[in-house]
């Protein structure tokens, strides 16, 4: 039976969502207007969220805590937003009492929280990847660098908070990167690195739903890591991002599904690691095909505001199918479910704290949320936001709101997004102006 709308038992959903970014909110927002859905709880939530559902003060990597509040909430699905909680083994832990959960188990995580065993993955499945060594001898890094030519990329193995990949000039640079890697300059997530070849290109965002068998893609995103205008600046989590993205036509999509996500499915389910949830393929579109740049084993962020909000359909049967098994051969009624085919264009630009991805200032206020909303087909997304002692908007953390529109195409969809960040009252705070400047060139240029 497909779960919808009208369905007695599912009238009442409850859910309990893990995290407290933008990506969640969007999720929580998303989910809330399910006909199937009676509440959504966040942990620990937001201030956006708090408007949607209750919120518990419990840190998202607070397993124990997660566990204890699961069980006294008792929620028909559990939806874990961020990677720590998967990599600590918290969907193992809800699944074995008795819980339906969308989200990974820890051994499937490390398809994002060890690089050297995605890298090992993709390698023992045929996925088309960079080259690469793996190493925990400084020497042995040093020589194996003379396999490539500059620039070089050096990437920690664990997880280390979106910083842990350096892409090195020239030898030197890369040399001494090596170094500080394996002396111990991201802890014990840079215990072992992995070195690989440079590849050129585009990069795009694919989000693909399972439940380890079944599959469904989501439209593409693309997302903007540079935290200044023109690419430039220090990597971030993510400035910005637009879905769909027109670099993944249907013909690469099909040979993505062919070459990189059946044969990951199916290894993993093989190798007795099924997985279960979002998984997250970070592509490079170079010349000689997509290749692999990374796994997630979550939603991204910000690319997860621009797929709910672009989303005319619900959201939550596929979540739920997904964390309980039985998508395989039924894909195409919850795309229908999810209405992929009306999929809206949509924008999304990050406010973020000066010195945001460095030390940034917390407590600024911030005013206009409602204003920037009367623009039509715009959803302020909260992240790094708090309230004050008289319940006052302030900013708290790096990435603070995804301001975040849909339209009929993207060029209208980013002229909004704009429009509606100008009523936005944030002194602390700052966005890039480019976002989107691939396809709104081409679509500038086609007229
Ligand atoms: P990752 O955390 O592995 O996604 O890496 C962070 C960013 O570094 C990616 O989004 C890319 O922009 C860049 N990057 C990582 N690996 C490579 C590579 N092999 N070639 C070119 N760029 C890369
Ligand atoms: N936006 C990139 C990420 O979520 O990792």
């Amino acid at each position: 039976m497909i779960l919808q709308a009208g369905c007695a038992k599912s009238s009442s959903m409850n859910i309990l969502l893990i995290g407290s970014g933008g990506r969640e909110h969007a999720l929580a927002w998303k989910m809330n207007q399910s006909p199937l859905v009676d509440i959504v709880h966040s942990v620990p939530g937001n201030p956006g969220m708090d408007e949607i559902g209750p919120c518990f003060d419990i840190s998202a990597d607070d397993i124990d805590g997660l566990e204890k509040l699961t069980l006294q909430i008792e929620p028909d699905l559990v939806v874990i937003g961020p990677e720590a909680p998967l990599a600590l083994g918290l969907a193992d832990r809800l699944r074995a009492r008795g819980f339906d959960v969308f989200g990974p188990s820890a051994e499937a995580a490390q398809l994002e929280s060890s690089k050297a065993f995605s890298k090992a993955r993709m390698a023992d499945y045929g996925v088309p990847t960079a080259r690469y060594g793996c190493f925990q001898r400084a020497d042995a890094a040093k020589a194996f660098l003379s396999q490539f030519e500059p620039p070089y990329v050096l990437k920690a193995d664990g997880l280390a908070a979106g910083k842990g990949v350096v892409i090195a000039k020239n030898r030197t640079e890369a040399e001494s990167e090596i170094d500080a890697m394996l002396s111990g300059k991201f802890g014990a997530a840079s215990k072992e690195l992995i070195i690989e070849e440079f590849m050129p290109g585009e990069e795009v965002s694919l989000f693909v739903l399972t439940d380890g068998e079944g599959a469904i893609y989501l439209p593409a995103a693309q997302d903007h890591k540079r935290a200044f205008d023109g690419d430039t600046g220090p990597n971030t989590g993510g400035m910005g991002a637009y879905a769909p993205a027109p670099i993944l036509d249907a013909i690469c999509l099909n040979e993505i599904k062919t070459a990189i996500v059946t044969p990951m499915l199916e290894g993993m389910a093989r190798d007795g690691r099924p997985y279960q949830g979002v998984l997250y393929v970070g592509l490079m579109m170079t010349p000689e095909g997509a290749k692999v740049v990374e796994f997630n084993a979550r939603f991204g962020d910000p690319e997860c505001q621009a797929l709910m909000a672009g989303l005319s359909g619900d959201i939550v049967p596929a979540l739920l199918i997904c964390a309980t098994g039985g998508l395989k051969g039924q894909e195409a009624a919850y795309e229908s479910l999810l209405e992929l085919d009306q999929f809206h264009p949509t924008a999304c630009v990050v406010m973020a704290s000066q010195g945001y991805p460095g030390a940034y200032t917390k407590g600024g206020a911030i005013k206009g949320i409602q204003a920037a909303e009367r623009h039509k087909g715009v959803k302020v997304f909260q992240a790094g936001s708090d309230k004050d002692a008289e319940g006052k908007l302030i900013a708290n953390g790096g990435r603070v709101l995804a301001v975040t529109a849909t339209a009929d195409n993207l060029d209208d969809a980013f002229d909004t997004a704009y429009s509606a960040l100008e009523t936005i009252d944030f002194p602390d705070g700052f966005y890039r102006l480019d976002i989107g400047w691939r396809v709104r060139r081409q679509s500038h240029s086609d007229r």
